[in-house]
């Protein structure tokens, strides 16, 4: 019988649970794989949903869902499943002729309310922790229950599903390949899992039968519905379904997987023995999908319900395929509170009974003690990623530490987050951004080319190989070792590879043979010479290689199935050194830190070194940096870095003394500005120039009056605050003192003036300030601003009110202040500084934050005029401004910017990023306004009625955060973020921000109701 003539109308439905079970309310279809389903609202409580047999269903069939609903039901526990509703006859499984003559067979259950999983999003690890324990629940409370249809065929039955065999002929070659290699490996697993304990479970928490809690944050699992598959069956199938189908969409299936498996532990324990085959069971039942996919679409072409899950279910099972499975199963077992690997405590015992002296692995060697060396993220002996990078010089160091501690092995780095590995093979696109290995899981020992290697235990050679490539292991050799039923395994890496590689594979070696010879670089991996030595408990499938280093985010897993090498030596040098947890570092700063310091972020980060666009956290996970424009050339600049360094170790003094860098500096930076302004004094920071350039009105005028912007900040001092209504009118602030006049933010987009041509009635509202001013019979001494107001929301100045402003206040005889703290030296692309942007000259220009790069160095440039005049006779001495280092960096800074082109490439990595941008404010109403110019952007979030939505602008930021993107928000009402990267930003790097937004903004919490 064809489809179409088996549904139900809407119309049809309607009058069924009026008559049958007198229940009136709106009716709405529902999609169903075996019934018709129709949602029946009404209009007090949470209504119902119908469910229409096909012809000829099975009364038993149903007979025995709802006997399962009812079981599941009574029992206790805080667990919602549907309830039956009887008929008005008492029923629980009604029946009608539909308009063909068919009897059919009709069921009303209570309607659970909430979201479907398919249409939340974002899915995080907290949603599918709570999926898995409610899944738990499920299993938990249906233990006991039993029916004769719970043992019936069915082919969605995982532990059925060798039927999928028959079919692997409608699959092209590669899925086949795919296809084949999980249905061997299950049947070949037959014998262990046939013993798995079993249940009758749910055995279909796929998408469209979750429902989720309304929340669109931190959403939880409420119930499962439809339980027409539920079936006897290995109970650790229940969590292979509700798996297989909650890690699709992920980039990572496993790290999305594990989640579930630790909330389904909690609520039913799990067995080891069921993690072992948990990895093949949610292979199996995609494969059970995709095999039913392809058959559906050569039964019932029309019905597209069949096919939701086919293409999702392919991208799994790539990946899935890519997934070692005791990689998988040592990770499951991780997550429930296992050991990692099986053997993990074992091993530990046995080695306790070792003692090994380092002169067994070097005979060669006289020391047998650890100077131990921190490679860490933050390592201070590390340094400047491009020193360490200089081999030669690594070498160098490395012999003069050796010669400092001649009778010392220098060693360490078991687990230790290291930068080191800057290959982009040691990165990945986890489910949370980009990801990048860090942690190192042997122990190396720093010693000379040549060094002979001994073994410490007998062993077999299971891998002697040339590894060949940048900062790979050249010369390696894997030894596995038996000691009664314990099997482990030993890595040398590093070695010359004519030493690893005369090793054959199937070799025996003796404890006290030699191994091989340390090797150089380059053939030793490009690295100074020194031997990884790792212990492993698996090779988790490798043959030529293992990896040495890990992701952070499986550190866990992959400490088990490395375990320490120190167990053989236990020697307390080689102990992993402890780091202060964050906890301990806010704990301190609250109480002995200033108490208005903020923390970014709900969760702080500590970030322990920078590397151009991207900052560090101890575990070495790198952050695009969007909100630096202090690290204006990139954050620890090695031209910047080596000249501050190069003048510290010559003279540091103040600038009473004659220097050439000062003069340099202040030729540099002349150069780069109208000539009008050619008078400079070095300060320390933003504050600091402002308040100078204060002081120069006061002194150049006769006046202290100040005209500035709504929201603007130009600095912490008493003089700044008091010119800063972001201050004064914000949080702890009380209003404008007397000598401070506001005018309104000139925001075109939402202001009090709005449009392109708003300029001149921004300019025209300084008017009543100056009568203001002059009706006190007081004088005009300066209008404040910056070019683009970075606190007031990345405000870009009108058309025209730049020129009309500065005309009103000067004719009142005032002067006129650019502060380019945020926006100078080339930042805003067209031109190098903000102000050139509107044709004017101001009289004094305040430059700050870029012009050390992270070095504490401001400066002032005023006319000839204003320096006249503030040269009264009063002595102008600042101990740190100006001095030599300052300004070895700010010149450096300044020659960067002009030899790396950066002020090219704001202007093109901010025009493209720009126009991204505004194609997704296109696709997501949420962004009102996208605007700024070179790298110095704003995305402003409103509603409809441009009302601001601060709340998704920190949730946004927060969610960059957690994709590994540091963004920043501000304006009055902290609705617009801020984008000001360091300069040396790119337009893969504007890509990537523009990709995570996208999908950012494409969820719940995003969206415009
Ligand atoms: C526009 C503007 N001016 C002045 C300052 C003060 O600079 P500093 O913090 O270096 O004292 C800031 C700091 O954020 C600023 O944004």
């Amino acid at each position: 019988m064809e489809y179409e003539k088996l549904k139900i109308s809407t119309e049809e439905a309607g009058k069924l649970a009026q008559n049958l079970f007198n229940v009136q309310g709106e009716i709405f279809p529902l999609p169903g794989e075996i019934d018709f389903n129709f949602r029946v609202k009404v209009p007090d409580g949470d209504g119902y949903i119908l469910k229409v047999s096909r012809v000829g269903e099975d009364i038993g069939y149903l007979g025995y869902q709802q006997k399962l609903l009812q079981y599941v039901a009574a029992q206790k526990g805080n667990l919602v499943s549907p309830l039956v509703v009887k008929d008005v006859h008492g029923n629980e499984i009604s029946e009608y002729k539909d308009s063909s003559g068919n009897l059919r067979k009709v069921r009303l259950l209570t309607w659970i309310p909430g979201r479907l999983w398919s249409g939340v999003n974002p899915q995080l690890d907290s949603l599918r922790f709570s999926l898995g324990e409610q899944c738990g629940r499920l299993t938990d409370s249906l233990q006991g229950f039993d029916h004769p249809m719970a043992h019936r065929e069915f082919e969605w039955d995982v532990a059925q599903a060798l039927w999928t065999k028959t079919h692997l002929n409608l699959f092209e070659d590669d899925e086949k390949e795919i296809l084949s290699h999980f249905i061997d490996a299950f049947q070949n697993n037959q014998d262990s899992y046939s013993k798995l304990r079993k249940s009758v479970v749910h055995n279909d928490a796929n998408d469209n039968n979750i429902i989720v809690t309304e929340e669109l944050v931190e959403p939880q699992v409420r119930a499962f519905i439809d339980y027409g598959d539920a079936i006897y069956t290995q109970t650790i199938n229940d969590l292979a379904v509700a798996s297989a189908y909650a890690i699709m969409h992920h980039n990572d299936p496993l790290e999305a997987a594990l989640p579930i498996a630790a909330g389904y532990h909690k609520s039913f324990p799990l067995l080891e023995e069921e993690l072992e085959h948990l990895y093949h069971a949610i292979a199996m039942r995609l494969v059970i999908s995709v095999t039913k996919s392809a058959l559906n679409k050569i039964k019932e072409p029309d019905n597209t319900y069949l096919l939701v899950s086919e293409k999702p279910a392919w991208e799994v099972l790539r990946k899935w395929y890519q997934i070692h499975p005791d990689f998988a199963y040592f990770s499951f077992r991780k997550a429930c509170g296992f050991t990692s690997h099986p053997k993990e405590n074992e091993f530990g015992q046995w080695a306790k009974g070792l003692q090994f002296s380092l002169r067994e692995l070097f005979p060669t060697i006289e020391a047998d003690d650890v100077l131990p060396i921190d490679l860490s993220v933050s390592s201070e002996w590390v340094g400047h990623q491009e020193e360490f990078n200089d081999l030669d010089f690594l070498q160098f160091r490395l012999e003069q530490l050796q010669k400092e501690h001649p009778n010392k092995i220098i060693a360490g780095g078991y687990l230790e987050p290291r930068a080191l590995y800057g290959t982009s093979s040691y990165d990945k696109m986890g489910n949370n951004g980009r990801e990048s290995r860090t942690v190192h899981l042997g122990v190396d020992f720093w010693l000379p080319a040549n060094t002979p290697v001994h073994a410490l235990f007998d062993g077999e050679v299971v891998t002697a190989v040339n590894d060949a490539g940048d900062k790979e292991y050249g010369g390696l050799v894997i030894l596995k070792h038996q000691v009664n039923n314990l099997e482990f395994y030993t890595l040398y890496g590093h070695m010359t590879v004519a030493s690893a590689t005369k090793n054959k594979v199937g070799d025996t070696l003796k404890k006290g043979d030699c191994i091989g010879l340390l090797g150089n670089y380059p053939e030793n991996g490009n690295w100074a010479p020194h031997l990884h030595f790792q212990l492993m408990l698996s090779l988790l499938g490798n043959e030529n290689d293992f990896p040495g280093v890990a992701y952070y985010i499986q550190l866990d897993v992959w400490k088990g199935l490395c375990p320490d090498p120190n167990l053989l030596f236990k020697n307390t040098k080689l102990e992993p050194s402890q780091t202060k947890v964050n906890d301990a570092l806010v704990d301190y700063r609250k109480k002995h830190l200033g108490k208005s310091l903020s923390l970014q972020y709900k969760v702080p980060i500590k970030m322990v070194r920078g590397a151009g666009q991207y900052l560090m956290d101890q575990h070495g996970r790198k952050y695009l940096d969007t909100v630096n424009n202090v690290a204006h050339v990139g954050h620890e600049n090695y031209a910047v870095v080596k000249a501050g360094q190069k003048q510290m170790a010559l003279l540091n003094t103040n600038s009473r003394y004659l220097h050439e860098n000062i003069n340099t500096l202040a030729e540099e930076l002349l150069e780069t500005l109208p000539p009008e302004l050619s008078v400079l004094h070095f300060v320390n920071s933003g504050s600091e120039a402002n308040e100078l350039a204060i002081r120069m009105v006061r002194a150049a005028t006769g006046q202290r009056d100040i005209i500035a912007s709504e929201v603007g900040y130009h600095g912490n001092s008493n003089m700044c605050v008091d010119i800063s209504s972001y201050k004064f009118d914000g949080k702890g602030g009380s209003g404008a003192p007397e000598y401070t006049h506001i005018f309104p933010l000139p925001d075109a987009f939402r202001g009090k003036y709005r449009g392109k041509d708003s300029g001149e009635k921004y300019a025209d509202e300084i008017l009543p300030l100056i009568e203001r001013i002059t009706s006190k019979g007081r004088g005009v001494g300066a209008l404040i601003l910056e070019s683009i107001i970075s606190c007031g929301g990345q405000i870009e100045l009108p058309d025209g009110f730049l020129a009309r402003a500065y005309e009103h206040v000067r004719k009142a005889g005032g002067l006129c202040i650019a502060d380019e703290v945020q926006v100078g030296c080339g930042r805003v692309g067209k031109t190098f500084w903000g102000f050139q942007l509107h044709h004017v000259v101001p009289d004094i220009v305040t430059i700050g934050k870029p012009l050390g790069n992270g070095h504490p160095l401001a400066a002032v440039v005023c006319t000839q005029e204003v320096a006249e005049k503030f040269a009264n006779g009063m002595e102008y001495f600042n101990t740190f401004g100006g001095n030599p280092v300052s300004c070895a960096i700010g010149t450096e800074v300044l020659r960067t910017v002009k030899r790396e082109k950066l002020q090219e490439n704001a202007l093109e990595v901010g025009e493209f990023l720009k126009q991204k941008l505004q194609k997704l404010a296109q696709d997501y109403p949420v962004i009102g306004d996208v605007r700024g110019q070179g790298l110095f952007l704003g995305i402003e979030l409103v509603d409809e009625a441009l009302n601001p939505l601060g709340d998704k602008a920190d949730y946004l930021a927060n969610r960059m955060k957690d994709h590994g993107i540091l963004m920043s928000t501000d304006g009055p009402d902290n609705n617009v973020l801020k984008i000001k990267p360091p300069m040396v930003f790119s337009l893969e790097n504007a890509e990537e921000l523009v990709l995570h937004m996208g999908k950012i903004l494409a969820e719940d919490f995003m969206q415009l109701n």
